[in-house]
């Protein structure tokens, strides 16, 4: 392979510049030429692409963002915008691209493969929904963001004897509402795979009073039936028989925007290195993920049809452990 390109697509993640600087410094060590593109799948549309030295990722590693910028491109998801990105790629003698992304990105690395076009998929989101990566590259950063903010607000909560629901991100998965609530001691948590009863998570938070805590906390996801606004509301509604309120603070995009942490760092580094060297061998059709601690590749036609699994019994164990 000639000539390579890359880029990142969907919800930014910190460590998406890691992976980037990895995957232009390994092209570059294998021989290849290595152009980025611009704003995700829309940039590939458009042609927007940019050759890339290892000057031009130097002091980026340690960035959040991505400097490719990023994108969800309604364009791409029909055909002619796949013909277009094709004729793109062809025009500019692009023989194989690392994508760098989580599952709706991934899903579009999945049809560009089965249109015959060389790709890897490279498993980033902050979500870790993403079937083919034990943990995904980001979440680790996002969370650490979560726990910060959580932790002040057990700070203030505890000079008043309140109650706060923290909502941290997470529309379709409750991967980060229930790792940030049992890594930051939450009375209960809600995640859209389980449905919660706001009359036990009030029964929850009265007895963490009775038992002497001079705070209570919720982490909520985003998509969660009650995420945090909907819980403050019910319990702002049977304020006079519950008692007390919850205070809200949404963590939204705040938990996206951080530097990368090392672990991040690192696997950002692995997984965009591991991309490159198995594209360059002719491994395509796959994403590079971290599986048992090892860099492994998983089909794309089984990563977008299979769903990862969360461990919900650890709601049991945040629960035991909120004592
Ligand atoms: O998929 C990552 C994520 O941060 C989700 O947790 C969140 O629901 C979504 O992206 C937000 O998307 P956007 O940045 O497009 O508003």
């Amino acid at each position: 392979m000639k000539r390579i390109g890359v880029l990142t697509s969907g919800g930014d993640a910190p460590g998406m510049n890691a992976a980037i600087r990895a995957v232009v410094r390994t092209g570059l060590e294998q021989g290849t030429e290595v152009f980025g593109i611009q704003r995700g799948y829309r940039g590939l549309i458009a042609g927007d692409f940019t050759p890339l030295g290892a000057r031009d990722v130097g002091g980026i590693i340690q960035r959040g963002g991505t400097m490719l910028g990023s994108a969800r491109s309604a364009e791409f998801r029909t055909p002619e915008g796949r013909a277009q990105a094709l004729e793109q790629l062809d025009r500019q003698g692009i023989e194989g691209l690392v994508i760098i992304g989580g599952n709706g990105t991934q899903t579009g690395s999945e049809a560009l493969a089965g249109l015959g076009f060389p790709v890897v998929g490279v498993a980033s989101t902050i979500d870790n929904d993403l079937y083919g990566s034990d943990i995904t590259i980001g979440v680790d950063t996002a969370l650490n963001i979560a726990l910060e903010a959580i932790d002040r607000l057990k700070v203030t909560a505890s000079s008043h004897h309140r109650a706060f629901v923290v909502e941290v991100m997470g529309r379709d998965c409750g991967y980060p509402a229930l790792m940030a609530g049992i890594a930051g001691g939450a009375e209960a948590i809600t995640i859209p795979e389980v449905e919660a009863d706001p009359e036990a998570i009030a029964e929850e938070i009265r007895r963490a009073y009775e038992r002497g805590k001079p705070h209570a906390l919720v982490v909520a996801a985003e998509g969660a039936r009650y995420n945090a606004q909907r819980l403050a509301d019910y319990f702002r509604d049977q304020h006079e028989r519950l008692g007390f309120e919850l205070r809200v603070t949404i963590l939204g995009h705040v938990q996206r925007g951080g530097a990368p942490t090392f672990f991040d760092r690192i696997l950002a580094t692995r997984l965009g290195a591991a991309a490159v060297e198995r594209l360059v061998a002719g491994e395509h059709g796959v994403l590079v993920g971290l599986i048992k601690s090892e860099i492994a590749a998983t089909p794309l036609e089984v990563v977008v049809t299979s769903k990862k699994p969360l461990d919900v019994k650890l709601l049991e164990l945040a629960r035991v452990l909120a004592k």
